[in-house]
C-alpha cells in the first residue's frame, strides 16, 4: 500500500479529486496518510479534516529564515517517510536536500503544456491570465516529477484544454481543472502505486497497462 503525502496551499480542489478518486476505487493500493500546507487558511486543509487526515501547516512565515523553515520541511517529511509525494496546487519550492532524498518520489500538478506558461512566477490563476493575453488557442496541464528545477521535472502526462471565446482566467482555470487535472494527478497516482510508472535517471519508465 502507497503511503502518500499531499502538500497543499489553496482550496484544495486536487486534492479532492484524488479523495474522491480513492473512494471510487480509480485510485488503488494507496492511501494518503498526511495532508502538508503552508497556509493555515487553505480550504484544503478542511477537506482533509472532513476524511480524518492527518494535517499540518508548516509555514516559511513561523520560521527565521528560508534555510530553518527547509529544513523542519525536509525533517518532517523524513519524519513521515512517505513512498510518494504528491504537490496538489502547492507554492511553495520544494527544497532541494528533500529532491535529493526522495528523488523520483515526487510528483506535480502544473495547470499548463509545459514548457509553456511555466517556471518562476506561473502558478494559480497566474498562467491562465499569460495563456490569455498570449493569445494560445490550446491549453492544458501536465504532471510531471519533480527536480531541482521549478516545473522542469520529467513530464509524465499532459492534456489539452481547449481555449474558448469569451474564456476570462477563471473559466479557462475551471476548465482546465475539470478537464485535465483532476484526471491527470488521480491516474498517476494509481499507476505509481500499482507499480506501472517509475522514473530512473531523469526518464519516465512505464510498464504494464498504464492509464495516461
Ligand atoms: C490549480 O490550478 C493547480 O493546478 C495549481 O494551483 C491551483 C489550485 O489548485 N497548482 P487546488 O484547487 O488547490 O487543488
Amino acid at each position: 500500500m502507497l503511503k502518500a503525502v499531499v502538500c497543499v496551499s489553496g482550496g484544495g480542489t486536487n486534492l479532492q479529486a484524488i479523495l474522491d478518486a480513492m473512494d471510487a476505487g480509480r485510485i488503488t493500493n494507496a492511501r494518503i496518510m498526511a495532508v502538508i500546507s503552508n497556509n493555515a487558511g487553505a480550504g484544503a486543509l478542511k477537506r482533509a479534516e472532513k476524511k480524518k487526515i492527518p494535517a499540518l501547516v508548516l509555514s516559511p512565515k513561523s520560521y527565521p529564515d528560508r534555510e530553518s523553515f527547509e529544513s523542519a520541511f525536509t525533517a518532517k517529511m523524513c519524519e513521515l517517510a512517505p513512498d510518494l509525494i504528491v504537490l496538489a496546487g502547492f507554492l511553495v519550492k520544494i527544497p532541494d536536500g528533500m529532491v535529493k532524498k526522495f528523488d523520483g518520489k515526487i510528483i506535480n500538478i502544473h495547470p499548463s503544456l509545459i514548457p509553456a506558461f511555466c517556471g518562476v512566477g506561473y502558478y494559480g490563476l497566474k498562467v491562465h491570465e499569460e495563456a490569455l493575453r498570449r493569445g494560445v488557442k490550446v491549453t492544458g496541464a501536465t504532471v510531471h516529477f519533480v527536480n531541482e528545477g521549478m516545473d522542469e521535472g520529467p513530464i509524465i502526462a499532459q492534456k489539452a484544454v481547449a481555449v474558448e471565446e469569451g474564456d476570462t482566467p477563471e473559466i479557462l482555470q475551471r476548465r482546465v481543472m475539470e478537464q485535465a487535472e483532476w484526471i491527470l494527478l488521480p491516474q498517476a497516482i494509481d499507476d505509481i502505486a500499482n507499480g506501472r510508472l517509475t522514473v530512473k535517471d531523469g526518464h519516465v519508465c512505464r510498464s504494464g497497462k498504464v492509464q495516461i
